[in-house]
């Protein structure tokens, strides 16, 4: 079954954009099929992975947009929907359907089947949005700084959990971020938590200068600096998380959601990937169907010339020659 997990805590700057970014890479080095998801306007997923795309989460939620031109390849078996400040319109017209609280839940119905795992970042407020990440989670992870401010959010959203759906228990772990065991309120604070919410809480994150400077360069914390403190404790927290909510990796074993017309699986053609590159890179030979560019997983187009169909990228250029049978 596939996990849809939502990062929050009712409160911004507090290390879940930096976590989603991390357990999604670390999660995806270790096989599981990884589908990231942008809920906050601001949109910081994209550059922090290094990753353009030409449609966001509004087009998928609120135009109903086929999926698999929403969904970009940012590593291999990582995938994403980035998010932008459309956004902010999609929650005025989201309020006014039916239902709106489930307008992400029934966006993801179709796409699930492709993923191991579903992830889903948050922004710090309460909001329609929000409502919606947390509603179509099955386990929420709330990372909390540890300090006063950020533990009274961790409350607000355990409250609002109960307002939701009845209890909290859908909130699985508690990771405490940015901690510094030199501060003798952060060690008080870390052993209030552990009493408050028991075997919920991680092992924290310790502060670590490379975390904050690999969103710059587009990289996980595996990639920026594999050595780093920042590596070994989300390395750490990706295999609790994989315990906790076991998470099963089926890696290639699941087929593309790009390749859903295409009855050759990733698995049968025996595609493996480079870990760093676009998964895109080791995807099977583009079809007729293929929509999107194999290279850099954008639109493409198509036009005839001399019994060849020939698809062209709108964005990198890419182009590849396919016969039409019979023609030649
Ligand atoms: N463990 C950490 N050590 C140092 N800086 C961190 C750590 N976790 C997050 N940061 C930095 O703190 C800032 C806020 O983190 P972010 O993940 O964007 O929070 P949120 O998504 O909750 O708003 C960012 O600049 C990020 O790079
Ligand atoms: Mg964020």
């Amino acid at each position: 079954m596939t996990r849809i997990v939502t990062v929050a805590n009712l409160k911004g700057g507090i290390g879940k954009t930096t976590t989603v970014i991390n357990i999604g890479a670390g999660l995806a080095l270790r096989g599981v099929k990884v589908l990231m998801i942008d809920t906050d306007p601001q949109g910081n997923l994209s550059s922090s992975l290094g990753v353009t795309a030409k449609h966001t989460l509004y087009e998928l939620m609120i135009e109903g947009m086929d999926p698999a031109r929403c969904i970009v390849a940012a590593r291999h078996n990582l995938d994403l929907i980035v998010a932008d400040t459309t956004l902010l319109t999609a929650q005025t017209m989201m309020s006014r359907g039916a239902e709106w609280g489930r307008t992400i839940e029934r966006a993801l119905e179709p796409i699930a089947q492709y993923y191991d795992m579903i992830l889903l970042d948050s922004s710090g407020s309460l909001n329609p949005l929000n409502a919606n990440a947390l509603v179509a989670a099955h386990d929420i992870i709330a990372p909390t700084t540890v300090e006063p401010f950020s533990v009274r959010g961790l409350e607000l959203l355990h409250q609002q959990m109960r307002t939701m759906r009845g209890d909290a228990n859908s909130i699985k772990l508690i990771v405490p971020t940015m901690y510094d065991p030199r501060s003798r309120q952060a060690l008080e604070l870390l052993e209030n938590l552990r009493q408050t919410y028991g075997s919920k809480i991680t092992q924290p994150i310790r502060t670590n200068v490379r975390l904050s400077e690999s969103p710059m360069y587009g990289k996980s914390i595996f990639e920026y600096d594999p050595e780093s403190r920042g590596a070994e404790d989300y390395r750490v927290l990706v295999d609790r998380i994989m315990e906790s909510l076991e998470i099963v990796a089926t890696g290639n074993a699941r087929p593309s959601i790009h390749q859903r017309n295409n009855p050759t699986s990733v698995a049968e053609s025996g595609a493996q990937g480079d870990q760093n590159g676009s998964s895109f890179m080791s995807r099977p030979a583009p079809t007729y169907d293929l929509q999107v560019c194999p290279r850099c997983g954008r639109d493409v187009r198509y036009t005839s010339a001399a019994g060849y169909r020939i698809m062209i990228c709108n964005s990198c250029n890419y182009t590849k020659q396919i016969l039409i049978r019979n023609v030649r």
